[in-house]
């Protein structure tokens, strides 16, 4: 699962479509975690897409990762400024691939 104080134990390494990536990145095999408020870790995240099909404001947008190990598509929480903290997203993935600080 992705960790929740990913805020402390990461880095800031990079920026995308302008939200935070944390560190570690060697890609393509690893791509660590996409945003901030709504955070993806996409080396956990094997596509399934519930969260892209269920999320009520449309946070979620596919980005393709080809080469990674676990899934060549990732949900990037590309408008996670419109997230509304409901948490369906956090409650659906199967693989607990996502934190909402609703804090
Ligand atoms: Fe979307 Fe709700 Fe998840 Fe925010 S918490 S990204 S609004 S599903
Ligand atoms: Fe990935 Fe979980 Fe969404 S596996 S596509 S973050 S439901
Ligand atoms: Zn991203």
């Amino acid at each position: 699962a992705i960790d929740p104080n990913f805020d402390q134990n990461r880095e800031v390494v990079d920026e995308h479509e302008g939200h935070d990536v944390w560190g570690p990145v060697e890609e393509p095999e690893k791509l660590g975690i996409h945003g901030t408020h709504v955070a993806v870790d996409f080396d956990i995240c094997d596509a399934d897409g519930v969260c892209i099909e269920d999320c009520p404001v449309d946070v979620f947008e596919w980005v393709e990762t080809p080469g990674h190990p676990t899934s060549e598509r990732k949900a990037d929480p590309a408008n996670e400024t419109q997230c509304i903290d409901c948490m369906l997203c956090v409650d659906v993935c199967p693989v607990d691939a996502i934190d909402v600080d609703s804090t």
